[in-house]
């Protein structure tokens, strides 16, 4: 058999973004929550990682790529999902290139992984999640694991723990398990993305000056310090997780609005209530938050959720594309880019909601009319406050890229191309 060859695998995963949070571990090392969560997937065209994974006799050691700059794999929770996936490779020919690699052999092949992530990593929306998953995946793709996405998803969840509910699309529960070795901690498809195939999202990625407290450690002092935490873990989650379950699986729109929209806020008061406190909201985004319940006040009835991660960024789940388009206008006008800036730029991912809003092409955004509820108010306009939005909506799981077009990693030598 030839020893110089390089077997590749690609794979596309997309991000999440929690309705119910996970804030808090019972276990470090396993990466093992407090309490159950659920997420809904984002559409992999607007944001997603792509990774290649390589194996071949002549490389030297384990080595990676992210956004074409080398980086390390030597933290732990890289190397705790190396170590399980190699664990459970089987045996693989591949009969045209000579290749004959038994279970056994893997532990001695070295890997080449090069990732890429369609969006700003430095924005803050949850890379770890899509970039864990999709090493996860591709490791399993290209090592002939037989194993199913719920498995795949207890590994992912070692990298970092939002990244077991990337293995699926549409609405997803990671389940936070009761056994000690946490081969119970898992995620769960509840409904694939064409269940609810009305929503609309809208992320309003928010300019912050600020480095915000890692998830990792905010939740671990949350852990130590909040007695809401304990009082939210094991009273108010088990049953919003049911009362969130039955919204989805009805398309109720009112309650899954009012389930996120407290959930998001019971988690920030969470990290007010740790010592020292965590602020990851701005007054950027408590005007958003402020300009969205205002909004649904007037109309009666839930139009538009929130929801905010460890950071300054706010995720609008509008309920149809009619009310989406309507959240546009709002946003942009009380939150118009900076002089000079085409919107273009400033609105990006599906941009067919620009279009539905009569914006595209638009130059004055300034000129934009007042929603009706603000039209005897003083008009609150911040221009700049808000980087950029992006318009997606829920999305599909995990894909292999049989393509070889669209590997990152150079077929011959194993090197990023
Ligand atoms: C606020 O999964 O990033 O986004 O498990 O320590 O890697 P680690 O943390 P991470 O935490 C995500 C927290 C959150 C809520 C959520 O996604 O459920």
């Amino acid at each position: 058999m030839a020893e110089n060859w390089v077997l590749t695998a690609t794979a596309q995963t997309p991000t999440n973004i929690a309705v119910i949070k996970y804030w808090g571990k019972r276990d470090e090392t396993l990466i093992l929550p407090v309490n159950d969560s659920i997420s809904v997937t984002l559409d992999p065209s607007h944001l997603c990682t792509t990774t290649t994974v390589a194996v071949s006799p002549t490389f030297q050691q384990d080595r990676m790529w992210l956004n074409g700059k080398e980086v390390s794999l030597s933290g732990v929770r890289y190397q705790n999902c190396l170590r399980e996936i190699r664990g459970r490779a089987g045996d693989l020919e591949d009969k045209e290139k000579g290749i004959k690699i038994e279970k056994k052999d893997w532990e001695k092949l070295h890997v080449h992984v090069s990732s890429y992530n369609n969006f700003p990593t430095a924005a803050g929306l949850a890379s770890s999640a899509a970039g864990f998953a999709c090493l996860v995946f591709a490791l399993a793709k290209l090592m002939n694991v037989k194993e199913d996405h719920s498995k795949l998803s207890a590994i992912a969840r070692q990298g970092s723990g939002s990244a077991c509910r990337s293995l699926f699309g549409g609405f997803v529960k990671w389940v936070m398990g009761k056994e000690e070795d946490g081969n119970d901690s898992l995620a769960v498809q509840l409904v694939d993305e064409k269940h609810w195939d009305d929503l609309v999202i809208i992320i309003a990625v928010v300019s912050s000056r600020q480095k915000e407290t890692s998830s990792t450690t905010g939740m671990r002092e949350s852990v130590e310090t909040s007695l809401l935490l304990k009082h939210r873990a094991e009273e108010i989650v088990p049953k919003r997780i049911l009362q969130m379950e039955e919204a989805i699986k009805n398309r109720d729109f009112a309650s899954f609005a009012q389930l996120t929209c407290a959930d998001s806020n019971q988690f920030h008061a969470v990290c007010l209530d740790t010592s020292p406190p965590i602020f990851y909201m701005n007054d950027t985004s408590h005007r958003i938050i402020s300009c969205v319940e205002k909004w649904n006040r007037t109309e009666g009835s839930p139009q538009v959720a929130y929801t905010f991660d460890a950071g300054p960024n706010a995720v609008l789940i509008a309920r149809d594309r009619k009310t989406a388009t309507q959240l546009l206008q709002r946003l942009l006008f009380h939150f118009p880019p900076k002089p000079d800036t085409d919107l273009n730029s400033y609105v990006i991912g599906d941009k067919s909601i620009l279009k539905d809003a009569g914006l595209e092409g638009t130059k004055d955004v300034e000129a934009l009319l007042p929603p009706p509820e603000v039209v005897n108010a003083p008009a609150q306009k911040y221009p700049g406050d808000v980087s950029y939005f992006i318009c997606t909506r829920p999305g599909e799981g995990p894909v292999l890229l049989s393509d070889e077009s669209l590997s990152l990693l150079d077929p011959k030598t194993g090197l990023p191309k």
